[in-house]
């Protein structure tokens, strides 16, 4: 199935050279998503020699996957914040992402492309039983000096709230391919060597080296901005990763007008606008579905349905899924890690501010400023109680991931039969393997065992992937790594047979 988003399909990357040779600079960046790009650029501003290595292109990992709406609370929402931590907190949260909208603000200011617009925030629920979550979060909100409302009446298109649904105004939207794509041109001509298609496939922290497959960065600084970071962290243990599946309509006769949709609850959407060429796109995104333990078919048909038999929408356009990696606190997680590289991570669904966030962060660190709230955020913090849901959710995860995992029982006539299309984990010559049988009829095999930590991964249909339970890292067929802290691809394996 084609996966593309309508962000990336309706919006050109820049295109920049592959790393050849090897280099030394003062910063590497390690990943071209918002996270990345914005660190990259500040970082340029401060006089800094520095070189960002992405993987594939310049915003095609969850930035240009995302939903493209800023917002001062977060998905969870900020009573969860109020309440794991204090107001003060949730104060700070509101304080901090507010300024990061105001920065892309800025940095989207002669770019028409982008499609920045300031629009309201509207939650709201269509069973009664939902509407205290509505009620605590406008609570939450005006705590923290946000000029939240109540309204009676939802903009036409929408199908109608049970009860008053909550307004925040003065929010935003922006098309994100393009504000990443526009934001990288700014760094490299800012004097950052960007380079796309180099992925680092080793990295050694001591000496601070990166390598990919032509060359290599040797670096004063390393920031792992590559959603979750590279190898082994312990960040990892306590975040859970889920995948969310987005469809864009033709919008038809579904058109709230701009804003940022969010309808909680059973069968509940986020919803926005997109206008492009004359064509106006309604997309709607589901609810988020553990990686690697859930039917990626049946959720992404599952989005399709519900949002054509509530909101009238046209033709189904783009279809596609992207990860979130929840932290344990509710707070992402942002600073200098065990090795004293800088990750950032644990964002949820909020990491386009979250991401600019965290560039600020690591930038202000970096030119010797102290900040009181990356100190909150620091990677290695321990806060058993504020996080104890996610921790045990994790927890659990892993080791069902592991105690399953090798139950498989051997399926040698199945190798031999896997028809186009369809995959298996089949025992062959002694070996258990992941194996897939591609369009083209060739077929593919590689080691199951996710060279991440060992889990067993599983299959997803939808994007023609082998996906990790334990904590996300993805794979193509061919075993190579997609995204997640896998840094070695699944071993391939040739078989006789097939
Ligand atoms: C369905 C969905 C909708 C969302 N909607 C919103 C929203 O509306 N608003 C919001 O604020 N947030 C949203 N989010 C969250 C947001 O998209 C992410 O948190 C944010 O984009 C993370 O940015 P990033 O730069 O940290 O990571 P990414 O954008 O994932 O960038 C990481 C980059 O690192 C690269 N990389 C990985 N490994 C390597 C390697 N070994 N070498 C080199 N490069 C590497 C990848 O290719 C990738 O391009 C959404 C998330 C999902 C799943
Ligand atoms: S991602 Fe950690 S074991 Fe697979």
């Amino acid at each position: 199935m084609d996966t593309t988003s309508v962000w990336r399909g309706t919006a050109r990357g820049p295109g920049f050279a592959l790393l050849q040779g090897d280099v030394q600079c003062d910063v590497l960046v390690v990943g071209g998503g918002i996270t990345g790009v914005t660190t990259a650029l500040l970082l340029a501003g401060q006089g800094r020699k520095v070189v960002l290595l992405e993987a594939d292109e310049i915003g095609s990992g969850a930035t240009g996957h995302s939903t493209g709406n800023l917002y001062v609370t977060t998905s969870q929402g900020l009573a969860d914040i109020a309440s794991r931590w204090d107001a003060a907190v949730a104060r700070e949260v509101v304080a901090r992402r507010k300024a990061a909208i105001d920065f892309i603000e800025v940095q989207s200011r002669q770019l028409p492309q982008v499609l920045f617009t300031r629009c309201p925030l509207v939650l709201y629920v269509r069973e009664a039983s939902g509407q205290d979550r509505v009620e605590q979060e406008r609570r939450a909100l005006a705590a923290a000096g946000c000029l939240v409302r109540m309204e009676d009446t939802l903009p036409a298109g929408l199908p109608p709230p049970v009860g008053p649904a909550l307004v925040l105004d003065d929010q935003a939207q922006l098309q994100p391919q393009a504000y990443v794509a526009a934001l990288a041109q700014r760094a490299a001509q800012a004097g950052v060597s960007v380079h796309e298609h180099s992925r680092v496939i080793d990295l050694d922290r001591a000496s601070r080296t990166a390598s990919t497959a032509s060359g290599s960065v040797r670096a004063g600084e390393i920031v792992l901005a590559t959603h979750s970071p590279k190898g082994f962290h312990l960040v990892q243990a306590e975040m859970p990763v889920h995948r969310e599946y987005a469809v864009a309509f033709e919008a038809g006769a579904a058109d709230p007008g701009a804003g940022i949709y969010w309808w909680q609850g059973d069968e509940g959407l986020s919803i926005r606008m997109l206008s492009h060429e004359g064509q106006r796109y309604l997309i709607a995104v589901g609810p988020e579905q553990k990686t690697g333990t859930h039917n990626a078919k049946a959720a992404l048909m599952a989005v399709e349905h519900i949002a054509t038999s509530h909101l009238e929408p046209g033709r189904a356009v783009f279809r596609w899924s992207a990860q979130n990696y929840r932290s344990h606190d509710g707070l992402p997680s942002i600073g200098r890690d065990h090795t004293g590289c800088f990750v950032a991570t644990g964002f949820s669904t909020d990491g386009l501010t979250w991401g600019t966030v965290a560039a600020q962060a690591i930038a202000a660190e970096l030119a010797g400023r102290q900040d009181a709230f990356a100190e909150r955020c620091a990677p290695g913090r321990f806060t058993p109680v504020k996080g104890a849901g996610a921790l045990a959710e994790e927890t659990a995860t892993t080791a069902k991931a592991l105690a399953q995992g090798w139950l498989t029982r051997g399926q040698h006539e199945k190798l031999a039969s896997l028809a186009v299309g369809d995959s298996a984990i089949v025992v062959a010559e002694g070996e258990s393997f992941a194996a897939y049988r591609a369009p083209d009829g060739e077929l593919f095999a590689v080691s199951p065992v996710c060279t991440h930590l060992g889990c067993k991964v599983r299959w997803n249909s939808v994007e023609t992937s082998w996906d990790c339970p334990c904590h996300g890292s993805r794979f193509r067929p061919d075993g190579t790594v997609i995204e997640g802290p896998a840094l070695t691809p699944l071993r391939r394996k040739q078989l006789q047979m097939g």
